[in-house]
């Protein structure tokens, strides 16, 4: 049972293929959206349709394509052009902590700041002229960036970059569509089944993902939903 009826809403869910992509693409597939994950590595997408199970696959689409890129993220959009999508979420960038300032190289600056960030300007540049007025973009991040954490430098500064992509977004778009940033705590998922108790699983980072979509009266706004009370309070201050 889900709180919400997205059932008229077509969702990309570029990253779904990750830790906590899973939990976003169970949410709205959950709540009656359709939901299109693209991804360029095959054997994670029959991983996400395994772990969904065949009843839900079925309003799922996979699309085995790259979108890391200017020009593969646009070429995405145009081989998507017909699905009649609404809404996208943004669940890209994983964390990676070990090296303070000094101590970085460069692949791991490329890898954890320049390839995360170009990845998301990529999408929202082919994207977002291609939402629907009443559409949104939701742009999942971490407390990292808005709050540093030592040795984790390059996630944290490209965690506030996207909040600034976000901001820039809402600038230009004006509300058509809507754009969000959902800032999140330390996530239970598949690969860190364990946490503390205040912790959100991936499935509640889901369900504040499917509260965002379907609630137009949030836009243009960073949420903060880093622990179980915060999702309560989202949820009920806005239900
Ligand atoms: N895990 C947590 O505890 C946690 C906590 C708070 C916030 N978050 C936020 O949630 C989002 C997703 O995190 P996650 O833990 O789910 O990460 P993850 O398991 O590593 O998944 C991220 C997914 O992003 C996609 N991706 C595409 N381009 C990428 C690029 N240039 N660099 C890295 N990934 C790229 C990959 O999917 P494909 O290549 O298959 O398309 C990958 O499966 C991030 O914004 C993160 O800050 C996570």
């Amino acid at each position: 049972m889900s709180a919400h009826d997205l059932s008229a809403r077509t969702v990309l869910v570029a990253g779904g293929t990750g830790n906590v992509g899973e939990g976003i693409v169970r949410a709205l597939l959950t709540s009656g959206a359709r939901v299109v994950v693209p991804s360029a590595r095959p054997g994670r997408l029959a991983e996400l349709r395994e772990l969904l199970g065949a009843e839900r696959a079925a309003r799922l689409e996979l699309v085995d394509h790259p979108y890391e890129s200017f020009d593969d993220a646009a070429a995405l959009a145009d081989r998507l052009a017909d699905h009649g999508l609404t809404d996208a979420v943004a669940a890209i960038g994983g964390w990676h902590q070990g090296e303070h300032v000094w101590e970085l190289t460069e692949e791991t600056w490329r890898r954890d700041f320049l390839s995360t960030v170009t990845t998301h300007v990529a999408l929202a540049r082919a994207f977002v002229r291609a939402l629907p007025a009443d559409g949104s973009y939701t742009f999942i991040t971490g407390t990292a960036s808005v709050e540093a954490v030592a040795t984790a430098g390059p996630v944290s500064m490209a965690g506030a970059a996207q909040l600034m992509l976000r901001q820039v977004v809402s600038a230009e778009a004006a509300g058509s569509p809507r754009a969000v940033s959902l800032v999140l705590g330390p996530i239970v998922s598949r690969s860190r089944p364990q946490g503390k108790k205040e912790w959100l699983t991936a499935d509640q980072a889901g369900e504040a993902v499917a509260h965002v979509v379907a609630t137009p009266g949030l836009r243009d706004e960073t949420i903060a939903a880093p622990t179980v009370d915060a999702l309560e309070g989202l949820l009920g201050a806005t239900a």
